[in-house]
């Protein structure tokens, strides 16, 4: 552990079958006006609606709607929540969904008071808030991208073929409270789940795989990692096993929101090559993720072999006895392949849309991180697209 930081998290969480509860302990703290945020219906289909909206009314809420959020919000759909949070003089923007809600509701919450554009201001010059922001509560309903303890949100600019997230610094952008329902994740489709789960596994990797120093948080990502891979092949099997998804759950929310990457440099180039293709074609967050992640990391193992190692014994039970770091390395990603392959998940990016007319705007997408074993130049970056196509 050799580097300074401060740490605070202000997410408040209330977790289990009954978390729903933490609704009406949060309520009467905020003022009358509330954004109701929510996706594309899921939420009316499998009840969650229903029971929000009760507690907001039984808590004398004025509920103002701002419904339709996609997965990846654009840039135009933030302006318009914005105009939305304005119009209902909200107090309070109560975001019910997956992480594209959530991120949404941040960025709605950090544009409402801000007279510039917020797309400049926030993902293009990365600034913190400088007006007034409103207070987000989460009701998560999909599991993976850590959202729900985060300041993270990321939109999407199609215009630009831009997909940015913005990290936000200033702990009240994160949420004031999340209730996280392990029951509220059961009806989502396999092809989600999964997407979720790599999502997890994905974030872990990138904060695993940098530095060289002995540091507690990669201890415990090595538990988080081995939790996520025995309960997500459980839950492939049987969706509703609540042990599983509620653990899932809980490793979602550990793997982003901000512990592990306390002390210690962090990578996240296979998110920038991920948003890219999503920035191109629109797919689903962690498939992305999965599509490129082999290339990268067989290209990468050789600059962090030792952690490479460590990773196959430590998380994937590969017996080192007799072997070079180069085969307990190399036989670690073959049984992550193995894990990845068993869930469904998309290993390429044409699967995807992607196609090779698309390279030059996916490299130009891809932003080049510093903190991981291996600084991409453009023709790494696009021999890894090359070899995900
Ligand atoms: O829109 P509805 O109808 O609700 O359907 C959603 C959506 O189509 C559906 N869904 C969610 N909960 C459901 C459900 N369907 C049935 N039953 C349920 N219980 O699932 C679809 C995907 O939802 P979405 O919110 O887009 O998924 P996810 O949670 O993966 O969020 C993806 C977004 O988060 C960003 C991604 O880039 C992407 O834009 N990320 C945010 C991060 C952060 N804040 O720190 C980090 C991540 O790395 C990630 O980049
Ligand atoms: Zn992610």
């Amino acid at each position: 552990m050799l580097g300074d930081f401060t740490y605070c998290n202000p997410t408040k969480l209330y977790f289990g079958k009954n978390a729903m509860d933490g609704l009406n302990r949060e309520l009467p703290k905020y003022g009358k006006n509330v954004l109701l945020v929510y996706g594309g219906g899921s939420i009316k289909k499998n009840g969650v609606y229903d029971k929000v909206v009760a507690i907001l009314k039984a808590n004398g809420k004025n509920i103002f709607e701002d419904a339709g959020v996609m997965p990846n919000p654009t840039v135009e759909k933030l302006y318009e929540g914005v105009e939305r949070a304005r119009a209902a003089k909200a107090d309070l923007i109560l975001a019910v969904g997956g992480g594209s809600v959530c991120d949404y509701a941040k960025a709605v919450s950090v544009s409402v008071h801000c007279d510039e554009d917020p797309w400049e201001k926030y993902f293009i010059r990365f600034e913190e808030p400088t007006c007034e922001t409103l207070p987000v509560g989460c009701v998560l309903t999909m599991v993976g991208t850590g959202s729900e303890m985060n300041g993270g949100s990321v939109i999407t600019n199609r215009k630009a073929k831009l997909k940015i997230g913005h990290v936000f610094a200033d702990e009240k952008i994160f949420p004031r409270f999340s209730v996280l329902n392990p029951e509220f994740t059961y009806t989502l489709p396999k092809y989600q789940m999964v997407s979720g789960f790599y999502d997890i596994m994905s974030h872990i990797m990138e904060q695993y795989f940098s530095g060289t120093d002995d540091n507690t948080s990669d201890y415990i990502m090595e538990g988080l990692m081995r939790s996520l891979v025995h309960s997500s092949l459980v839950a492939v099997r049987e969706p509703e096993n609540y042990e599983a998804r509620s653990n899932i759950m809980w490793t979602a929310t550990w793997a982003l929101n901000t512990l592990v990457a306390k002390g210690k440099d962090t990578d996240w180039e296979v998110h920038m090559l991920g948003q890219a293709v999503g920035a191109v074609t629109d797919a689903t967050h962690g498939m992305t993720l999965s599509a490129v992640s082999m290339p990268y990391y067989r290209h990468i193992m050789r600059y962090g072999l030792e952690k490479f190692r460590r990773f196959a014994v430590n998380v994937w039970n590969v017996s080192p006895e007799g072997k070079t770091a180069e085969a307990v390395a190399e036989e670690g990603l073959a049984a992550m392949e193995a894990w990845m392959r068993s869930l469904g998940l998309v290993m390429n990016i044409s699967d995807l849309g992607a196609t090779e007319g698309m390279l030059d705007d996916l490299v130009n997408a891809t932003l080049v991180m510093t903190g991981g074993y291996k600084v991409l130049d453009k023709e790494e970056i696009r021999a890894i697209f090359k070899e995900s196509l």
